[in-house]
């Protein structure tokens, strides 16, 4: 079936060419929708089908110093842009922000993949993990046309780790946040590999992965995406 599968490249690589060269060892034939998120810079630069950002400003336009917005991604072809990524809710980004982010996002068309799962860990049971999604899901979709989001379930534990949750606790919150919130799809990020990435694209309510340090390594990143 095809799913999304989601490259966070994050503050990598370091240059343009090093940027460039990455994009073409990726494969452009997969059975998957894959989209390629480098940093802003290499954004109109990088060849691939679909692209995506990593982040947007919540204004849309005037008096921002340094902030990039969705009528610039969407000027560039954009199609995609993840939101409320752990490493920024770490630096202070709040649900409120997230959701403004999510209606500039949509005002222009851009699909948000917004990453939830800040604040779990990893000794918390299914009950106390959905306790914390829901509050931050709800929060975050507040006045938003779920159906027009996509959602990336990230156990900050998880994230860079090398510890990826099981594919049948991502499948078990998948089905929580699709049911009670009826987002468009649920994507697993969190340690995705080429050895356990197809034990997560096998689980029927995981719509796809999102994928860091991996997505870095394009012999990996090939197998991924099969
Ligand atoms: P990871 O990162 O695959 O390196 O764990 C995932 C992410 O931060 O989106």
């Amino acid at each position: 079936m095809n799913k999304l599968i989601v490259a966070n490249w994050k503050l990598n690589p370091l240059t343009l060419k090093e940027a460039e060269g990455l994009a073409e060892k990726i494969n452009q034939v997969s059975p998957h929708e894959v989209v390629l998120c480098p940093p802003i810079a290499f954004l109109p630069l990088v060849k691939y089908l679909h692209l995506g950002a990593q982040d947007v400003s919540p204004q849309v336009k005037g008096a921002y110093t340094g902030q990039i917005s969705a009528s610039h991604l969407s000027s560039l072809g954009v199609k995609y842009c993840i939101v409320g990524h752990s490493e920024r809710r770490t630096m202070g980004e709040r649900d409120e922000l997230i959701n403004q982010k999510l209606q500039a996002l949509l005002h222009f068309k851009i699909t948000p993949i917004l990453c939830v799962g800040y604040g779990t860990a990893v000794s918390q049971d299914e009950l106390e993990v959905t306790d914390v999604l829901g509050s931050q899901l709800t929060a975050d979709l507040e006045d938003i046309d779920p159906k027009k989001v996509i959602v990336a379930y990230e156990p900050v534990w998880a994230i860079g780790s090398g510890r990826p949750a099981t594919p049948e606790h991502a499948e078990q919150i998948a089905l929580y946040i699709t049911t009670k919130f009826g987002v468009k799809s649920v994507l697993y990020g969190g340690s995705v590999n080429s050895t356990n990435s197809e034990s997560f694209l096998s689980q029927h309510h995981v719509g796809g992965l999102l994928v860091g340090g991996a997505s870095l390594l394009p012999d990996d990143f090939n197998k991924i995406i099969g």
